[in-house]
């Protein structure tokens, strides 16, 4: 699949940096497929992170995800790997790890606000297009 699920979490939309963002996605070679700012509601929120619904940090997520607009996109890239060359463009979950260079490198400080969620892999690509945008599903 050449298509993946990228999100500008709460954080970044506060704090304005969804046009850096999509930039570094852009110049990357990578397309747009659909965008919407969206307001995300508990169960939405809770369905998007159903895998770590046993996780300590569960309610934490959702009500991160829940506090303000997160910008939603579908990404197209040339092959199928659109998915693992957004991941590597993104940086580590914990921004202790996170490389200078990558959108949390770069621009985050603490791994509970750090600004992107992206897919990570084909079936969780699929899973989320159909979530948020089912008519690209
Ligand atoms: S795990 O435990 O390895 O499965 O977690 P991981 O896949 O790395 O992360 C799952 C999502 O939870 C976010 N995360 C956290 N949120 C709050 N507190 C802590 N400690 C924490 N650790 C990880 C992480 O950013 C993932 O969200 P997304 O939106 O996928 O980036």
């Amino acid at each position: 699949m050449n298509r993946t699920f990228v999100m500008c979490k709460p954080d970044a939309v506060e704090r304005g940096l969804v046009g850096e963002i999509v930039s570094r996605l852009e110049q990357k070679g990578l397309r747009l497929v659909a965008a919407e700012l969206r307001d995300v509601d508990k169960g939405l929120a809770e369905e998007h992170y159903a895998e770590h619904a046993d996780k300590p940090f569960f309610g934490e997520l959702v009500t991160f995800l829940t506090r303000s607009p997160v910008f939603a996109m579908v990404v197209e890239g040339p092959a199928d790997n659109t998915f693992s060359l957004i991941r590597m463009l993104v940086g580590a979950t914990k921004v202790d790890d996170a490389l200078p260079g990558t959108i949390r490198g770069d621009l985050a400080t603490i791994t509970t606000e750090n600004l992107v969620h992206a897919s990570d892999g084909h079936g969780s690509a699929a899973r989320e297009i159909a979530l948020w945008f089912p008519a690209f599903a």
